[in-house]
């Protein structure tokens, strides 16, 4: 089998709780994934990359497990798993599962044995317990803020504190633990063992951690760069423990594949995760967070093509995921809508008022992106729902949020407004009480709430339409599988002016993206997909693109 399958795959990520809901309990479940894999066959993706399935009592949307080895009974059970891996490989995707290594949920066995046991005991050193400071220990060791807002320490009855980078329900795993690290390591072997072909490894930069005494204020280490000398991020011993995570995966034919979930700036760090002794391939968020802008996306593509020649892996390219506002709509807010211009992270994980949104310029400017990102050497991550051009849901009500994110910034400068709104369950039909995402007799909505423009986003609305969304990503696909050859890419500097970005792949595949407002000239060579409908002369002159647009074209070698 082909050990590389990875580094030019087109992974599809599935949010479970909100994909197919067989069972009608309004959370999307193992089975209905089994019931849509011809969906994803039709797509044309390589690669299924499920995000946490296990139990949880869902504190951060399953990133809090309580148990590495089962499934959540309201998705499944490890028969179903094992069914799944079946049926996908019988129709030739591969399948990533999400790990979440840094973190445990206060109910998983561990957390309790630690929560029951002596300050001191072998269960509390698997977590990071201190003792507090001034009398009797009543404050924190640290003033550390949580990401997710409030403190990073919480106190148990007997007056220790515990760590939390995220929520109070994920406490800290203590990775100096030889025990940790051998548990895992069973974990992965536990998965690899039932078929899985590869891992995301979430917050991988995060595990190693060395706190100094006295400990750092907040404001501190803010100051402190990610890299061996932060105490929490980005540390050096953290490759010691994927160097044993990478001999596990070399057990396997063919070895395991893993992606890093890093948000490290400098090349040469991320590198370290994507190194073939390492986890192999470390995502890039860069174009996530670029605006849509020629220069920003040429930059973000030389520098990252760049970057993988220190790793020796395949560059990597998402534009939505799980944890952001999904790219249809940051493209869409209007730059006078006192939104920095959609420009970098600031807004990422924030939203915007639907007033501010441009649905369709959103959309124009997400499906242009998306031919460019799909044009790219290296993996392309996919998040459900971008192939409907779905745009983030807005004004989900308060008491349907379910995402701590935005319950704990509430209070803050610039409160979050989560990350619910990009986690809607699908829409597969026209009509239903939930747009065909659970049986149309259920007993139970979804568990959030879809808007009524979800009809027209639905797969069945756009299946038979070549130039819906999910017409276009199919052909595209299509056209990718066909095309793909080496890992390389040319820019086209004659092409490439202004606002336009024009690329050729081995083969005679030429990519053209307009990134402004104005038609330009359409190239020569037979067009084979456009993101938007290109405008056809009259009497005389050549055909042009429009404004945010994206073309690819077969153009002969020699052109
Ligand atoms: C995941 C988030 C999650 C966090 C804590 C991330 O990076 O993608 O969804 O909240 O890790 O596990």
């Amino acid at each position: 089998m082909d050990a590389d399958w990875w580094r030019q795959a087109v992974v599809y990520q599935i949010y479970p709780r909100s994909f197919a809901d067989a069972n009608g309990d309004g959370i999307g479940d193992l089975a209905g994934i089994i019931s849509r894999i011809g969906y994803l066959e039709q797509l044309g993706v390589d690669a299924v990359w499920l995000s946490p399935f296990y139990p949880s009592a869902l504190a951060d949307g399953g990133y809090d497990v309580d148990d590495y080895r089962d499934v959540d009974p309201r998705i499944g059970t490890l028969e179903q798993f094992d069914a799944l891996v079946a049926a996908l490989h019988e129709a030739g995707i591969w399948l990533i599962v999400d790990i979440v290594p840094n973190h445990s949920s206060n109910r998983h066995r561990w957390f309790q044995e630690a929560l029951a046991s002596a300050p001191g005991s072998p269960a509390r050193d698997r977590y990071i317990f201190r003792d507090g400071l001034g009398a009797g220990g009543s404050r924190p060791p640290s003033d550390w803020t949580s990401q997710f807002g409030g403190p990073a320490w919480t106190r148990v009855p007997d007056g220790q504190w515990y760590f939390h980078t995220f929520t109070v329900e994920q406490p800290e795993l203590n990775w100096d633990n030889p025990e940790v690290r051998a548990e895992f390591l069973d974990t992965l072997r536990f998965w690899a063992d039932r078929g899985v072909d590869g891992f995301r490894v979430d917050v991988a930069a995060r595990l190693a951690k060395k706190f100094p005494e006295p400990m750092p204020s907040q404001a501190e280490l803010s100051r402190i760069p990610s890299g061996p000398d932060s105490p929490v991020y980005d540390r050096d011993e953290v490759q010691s423990i994927y160097a044993e995570w990478r001999r596990v995966f070399n057990e396997y034919d063919p070895p395991r594949m893993a992606v890093a979930e890093v948000w490290v700036n400098s090349p040469e760090r991320r590198a370290r995760y994507a190194r073939p002794e390492s986890l192999g391939q470390a995502f890039n968020f860069d174009l996530l967070k670029a605006d849509f802008d020629a220069e920003q996306f040429r930059r973000i593509v030389t520098s990252n093509l760049d970057q993988v020649k220190l790793s020796e892996s395949s560059s990597t390219w998402v534009l939505s995921n799980h944890d952001v506002v999904r790219h249809a709509t940051r493209y869409g807010l209007r730059p006078d809508g006192g939104r920095p211009g959609g420009r970098g992270d600031r807004w990422v994980n924030d939203g915007a008022p639907a007033s501010q949104i441009d649905r369709g310029l959103g959309l124009r400017r997400a499906r242009a992106a998306t031919l460019v990102e799909l044009a790219l050497p290296g993996s392309a991550y996919l998040y459900q729902g971008e192939e409907l051009g779905l745009g983030e849901v807005t004004g989900i009500p308060d008491e349907q949020r379910q995402d701590p994110k935005f319950w704990r910034t509430r209070d803050d400068e610039r409160p979050s407004v989560g990350r619910d709104g990009c986690r809607v369950p699908l829409p597969w039909t026209r009509s239903g009480p939930s747009f065909g995402f659970g049986p149309d007799d259920s007993a139970a909505g979804p568990h959030l709430p879809q808007p009524d423009w979800f009809a027209d986003c639905s797969v069945e609305a756009e299946s038979g339409d070549p130039s819906s969304t999910l017409g276009m990503y199919r052909r595209a696909l299509e056209l990718r599988r066909e095309m793909q050859g080496g890992e390389t890419l040319e820019w086209d500097d004659g092409l490439s002016v202004g606002d336009v970005l024009a690329f050729s792949r081995p083969g005679g595949w030429l990519c053209v993206a307009n990134f402004g407002d104005d038609p330009v000239p359409l190239p020569s060579g037979r067009v084979l997909v456009s993101s938007a409908p290109l405008i056809r002369p009259g009497t005389d002159g050549p055909a042009r693109i429009p404004g945010a647009c994206t073309v690819w074209l077969s153009i002969d070698a020699g052109r």
